[in-house]
């Protein structure tokens, strides 16, 4: 008999509320630190929060609640494309000849292609809720500026993106995607905010970098009282949100009969990881499962987990956004502009951060060619064309499984494949043609961008 390659939840199996790791975080023994106020660095309150988010997000942002009830009218979007599909990589197995049995959660399947529509349906549907007109926002690769686009279209918001100039050029496409949903897209820095012209004025040629968009999409939206910001990553809400992704997984490694050994994503702001671990990892700090292992992903330009510090920094470069504990490369870091744009920020989610640094989640940093060779591979054998992003998660579980046959050892993976690549075949070109630099990551620039860390200590 053939072996099941598929595991398909129905329409009734879309989650009906969140899942909040928090509790099990503090009931574990670990102290999440505060958010600090840019101006004050006193913890932040709600009304240090409320010219950029609707009330709705900022409680959950704080919220002590395991479940989360995800409204109606969220659910019938999630509809569009929800549940997503698990897969078993058996093809892939075999190239590798390997034990190890390696499945994959595909997000690649919404409407944007990514998984940043799990977060942007929401976020669009509560600034709806609260009488807000128009949203603000930066993105990296172009996912979660089309995620974003098409869910204010969907609300009836006006969307204004600052997309990463490195992106922008890159990714004309992207744009497009965009426009047709009604958003305006600015090339960051841009001329159009004072974050942006400070940058330009110092460095005419910057190519930008997730620190910088997000400084102007936050000073956009705190100078205009009918607009808000929504961010992609790194903040609670976001990845509150994105936990469908792993309530679903689990329910479908049931189907499978199996439970993940080691649980891969990759991690640039840490949502969709989080998404897809954070229910497996409540197993873990509740000691049923305390050997499931939990492996991060990340650029080797851009190894924030890997040799960043820990520490309280600002979400951005120009230092308006709130201050949060968090593993970073400094705010001031402007990563070499690597193909896996979205992967270009110099933090990490404050809780994921916390993870890492207790011992529950390793983390590793790989080279553009490693990333493009296993995502080679990986479309030569499964025919999914991945992000970059995603990539560097393939090269994890690829990794697993090849530590699984040197070791004789039958091991079970589970990773996010959580975009596709089909705006991405410049990258794909540049390496197919040996035009890939080999960017290695500068401590001497990180240095330099962590001698501006606020002076607040984390512990
Ligand atoms: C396809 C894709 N994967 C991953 C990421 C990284 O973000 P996060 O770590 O929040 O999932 C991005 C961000 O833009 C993305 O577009």
């Amino acid at each position: 008999m053939s072996e099941r390659t598929r595991f398909d939840l129905s329409d009734g199996d879309i989650p009906s509320a969140w899942f909040n790791l928090m509790p099990d975080i503090v009931q574990a023994g670990m102290q999440p630190l505060p958010p600090l106020s840019p101006a004050t660095k006193l913890p932040i309150g709600p009304e240090d929060l409320t010219p950029l988010f609707p009330m709705a997000l900022i409680g959950q942002e704080v919220s002590t609640d395991p479940w989360i009830d995800i409204p109606g009218p969220v659910i019938d979007v999630y509809r569009l494309w929800r549940p997503s599909p698990l897969f078993r990589a058996t093809r892939l197995e075999r190239a590798l000849d390997t034990p190890a049995r390696i499945y994959f959660k595909y997000e690649g399947g919404s409407p944007a292609g990514s998984h940043k529509p799990n977060t942007a349906v929401p976020q669009a549907f509560y600034n709806k809720e609260a009488g807000i007109n128009r949203i603000a926002t930066e993105t990296g690769a172009g996912q979660w500026g089309s995620a974003m686009a098409m869910a204010c279209r969907f609300f009836e918001l006006d969307c204004t993106v600052y997309m990463v100039r490195a992106s922008f050029e890159q990714k004309p496409y992207r744009r497009v995607f965009m426009e047709l949903f009604g958003a305006s897209v600015l090339a960051s820095p841009s001329e159009t905010t004072n974050s942006g012209r400070a940058i330009l004025a110092e460095h005419p040629d910057s190519t930008g970098s997730l620190g910088i968009a997000i400084s102007e999409a936050v000073e956009d939206a705190a100078t205009h009282e009918d607009t808000n910001y929504a961010l992609g990553s790194l903040l609670g809400h976001v990845l509150l949100h994105q936990s469908v992704i792993g309530l679903e997984a689990q329910k479908q490694m049931e189907m499978a009969g199996e439970r993940p050994d080691v649980v891969v994503g990759c991690v640039g702001g840490g949502s969709n990881f989080a998404g897809l671990s954070y229910p497996f990892m409540a197993g873990r700090l509740r000691g049923e499962t305390p050997q499931m292992r939990f492996v991060a992903t990340e650029p080797a330009a851009c190894p924030t987990l890997t040799k960043g510090v820990f520490a309280y920094d600002y979400g951005d470069t120009a230092q308006i956004a709130p201050i949060v504990p968090m593993y970073t490369l400094g705010h001031g870091f402007v990563p070499a502009p690597v193909h896996a744009g979205g992967l270009r920020y110099h933090g990490d989610a404050p809780s994921l951060s916390l993870l890492v640094r207790e011992g529950h989640m390793e983390a590793k940093a790989y080279t553009q060619n490693a990333i493009f060779e296993a995502a080679t591979l990986f479309a030569s054998t499964q025919g999914i064309v991945p992000a970059p992003e995603p990539a560097h998660a393939i090269k994890g579980a690829i990794d697993e499984a090849i530590a699984a046959r040197e070791s004789g050892q039958e091991r079970v993976i589970l990773f996010n494949l959580c975009g596709h690549g089909h705006f991405d075949m410049q990258a794909y070109d540049d390496y197919l043609n040996d035009r890939l630099p080999e960017v290695e990551f500068d401590p001497a620039e990180e240095e330099s961008a962590l001698a501006g860390l606020p002076e607040v200590p984390v512990g």
